[in-house]
């Protein structure tokens, strides 16, 4: 283990310092420094996608992103998500199609969800399917998790018109 040194790190829209080996990763101090645990450890080795977090607007794996390369980055897990639309969306309709079972992979899977609506506002299934394919889920066949992103973009895309039919 490396020695310990002092990281800077923007978490959620707040500087937070930690104290921690300087070859910890991203999901070490967010789950054990930080107690943000929303981002899970799957396998620890860049496959399951069960970390995944966005860094400057770009969803990463926590498990091989080194923290101190996040200094000066921008992170944000999902509970930075809060107060974010579409990723209430996203979460209702996980919920109500019946896409959260053991719930293990559903943070990652939202993280990168969120960010294919933000690129692609009414993705198809294969876009869907392509975009979720480094996110693994044991438990659900996946068809429930992209009925719910489905559901979801339509959703907000629906609201996005009303929105403008409003303003014209
Ligand atoms: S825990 Fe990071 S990809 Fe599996
Ligand atoms: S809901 Fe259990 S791994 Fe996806």
């Amino acid at each position: 283990m490396a020695g310990k040194e002092v990281f800077a790190l923007q978490i959620n829209g707040t500087r937070r310092e930690i104290f921690a080996p300087g070859d910890a990763t991203l999901l070490d101090v967010l789950r054990d420094d930080l107690a943000l645990r929303a981002a899970k450890r799957g396998c620890n080795q860049g496959v399951c996608g069960a970390c995944t977090v966005m860094v400057d607007g770009v969803p990463v794996r926590g498990c091989l992103t080194l923290a101190g390369a996040c200094t000066g980055r921008e992170v944000t897990t999902l509970e930075g998500f809060a107060d974010d639309a579409a990723m209430q969306a996203l979460q209702e309709a996980m919920i109500l199609s019946g896409g959260v079972q053991c719930g293990f992979c559903t943070s990652g899977m939202l993280i990168t969800a969120r960010d294919l609506v933000a690129q692609t506002p009414v993705p198809d299934e294969p876009a869907i399917r392509s975009a979720l394919s480094g996110n693994l889920c044991r438990c659900t066949g996946y068809v429930r998790i992209v009925e719910a992103v489905t559901d979801a973009a339509l959703q907000l895309a629906r609201q996005k018109d009303t929105k403008r039919e409003a303003v014209e």
